[in-house]
């Protein structure tokens, strides 16, 4: 007889977005004249830049002709992207990588899923509280935890709480941990790591032989040039932490789809016995296996980002959620909301009024307001009492979302 994977059934609810998109379909249902306003989930809503579309388009034809014709593609991705990636994104950091350190892959969340395969279940991993779902949610899937208690909390990770008082900069774990997520700058708060924070960490997951699981998928949102985009500007990072980013929100890829993660030949992990291996060759084992590669019209797309026309266009695009995010961010301060993030990330990360529940907020905003956002209790239990907004809508809907809401509040 088949068994199920019993540590699914350890899940809670939901994942937070579809259960999210679950109740604003009833409301909308119930309420079919309701003008909804979703800032919910962080999904772009820009078109792609045109020199983006251009490319994509060449490639597609590209494939429309035998001689041209792609098939089966590298599974680490073509020679033109990483090499693009590595001259255009990480070198005007003082970050030098080598092709075979960077892997393209379509997502940034399935990677941070899949980077599990390759460590033992017996490593304690550290996540943040609030968090992204995802770290929590398949540590829980691949069987490291128990079951979660009352407030939500799994037995076995452990939770770095992540709160007004500490800036939502989580401290060092009191106890050994062997992996360690980090998410700068960070969703749900939106808060950032200085060099120096980030430093602490590198030095202390050297000192501690952990690996640092580093999603940057939000680097390109930074607006302060102190603010470090990678953690490899971090001396000694290399040989501790592997890096996500993603094309998704930085150049609209969401649909599209495509992502890289960086795991340096440095980055050594032992076996049980003592034997040092190298993460480099096991990931590469591990996507030659699991994975075909991402399409090639999707890998050129992605490399025209990098172009002098596409990377006009796209900061262009950035800036202009950026200053979705102020909108929101000013707007909704001076109804009196106490506001964080939104300066050098996407989202606003809020405290919701009068002490009332993040889910409560929600359903008050959806209802009184048919504005969407993010209860913050669903990234984790500290972000109770907060609720997250995407900057990522068009500017008419941002603009009527926060008058909608302050008005509601006076
Ligand atoms: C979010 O809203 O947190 C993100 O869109 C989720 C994701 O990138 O998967």
């Amino acid at each position: 007889m088949a068994l199920v994977n019993e540590h699914y059934l350890k899940l809670k609810a939901g994942y937070l977005f579809p259960e999210i998109g679950r109740r604003v379909k009833l409301f909308a249902e119930a309420n079919p004249n309701a003008k909804i306003i979703r800032l919910g989930i962080g999904d772009v809503t820009c078109p792609l830049a045109p020199a983006v579309i251009r490319a994509f388009h060449d490639a597609v034809d590209e494939m429309a002709s035998e001689k041209s014709f792609m098939g089966y593609g590298p599974e680490q991705g073509y020679d033109f992207l990483i090499r693009t990636v590595i001259e255009k994104s990480y070198n005007p950091l003082g970050v030098d990588l080598k092709t075979s350190e960077v892997f393209i892959s379509d997502g940034s969340k399935c990677d941070t899923a899949n980077i599990l395969d390759i460590f033992a279940l017996e490593n304690v991993v550290a996540i943040g509280d609030p968090v992204y779902p995802v770290y929590n949610d398949t540590n829980v899937m691949i069987g490291r935890t128990g079951e979660a208690n009352e407030q939500g909390y799994y037995e076995g990770l452990v939770y770095m709480p992540c709160t007004e008082d500490n800036g939502f900069n989580p401290e060092f774990p009191e106890q050994a941990v062997d992996i360690i997520y980090l998410c700068f700058p960070n969703n749900p708060t939106g808060a950032v790591a200085t060099k120096e924070q980030l430093k602490g960490w590198v030095d202390y997951a050297l000192k501690q032989n952990a690996v640092i699981f580093f999603d940057a998928a939000y680097e390109a949102f930074i607006t302060d040039p102190a603010i470090p985009h990678s953690i490899y500007e971090i001396e000694g990072a290399k040989k501790c932490a592997i890096e996500f980013r993603s094309f998704s929100k930085t150049a609209g890829f969401t649909g599209a789809r495509c992502a890289l993660t960086v795991v340096p030949e440095e980055l050594m992990v032992n076996t049980a016995a003592g034997d040092p291996i190298q993460l480099n060759k096991l990931w590469n084992r591990r996507q030659s296996t699991k994975f075909n590669g991402v399409s090639y019209p999707v890998q050129k797309a992605a490399a025209a980002v990098y172009s002098d026309e596409g990377w006009s266009q796209v900061r262009e695009t950035i800036d202009y959620y950026m200053e979705n995010a102020r909108i929101i961010r000013e707007g909704l301060a001076s109804a009196g909301l106490t506001v964080y993030g939104g300066v050098n990330a996407p989202y606003i990360w809020l405290k919701t009024p009068c002490g009332i529940t993040s889910w409560s907020f929600f359903d008050k905003l959806l209802t009184e307001c048919n504005v969407v956002g993010t209860p913050g209790s669903g990234f984790g239990p500290s972000g109770e009492g907060y609720f997250r907004l995407s900057a990522f809508g068009n500017r008419d809907s941002v603009i009527e979302a926060v008058e909608r809401i302050k008005n509601n509040l006076r």
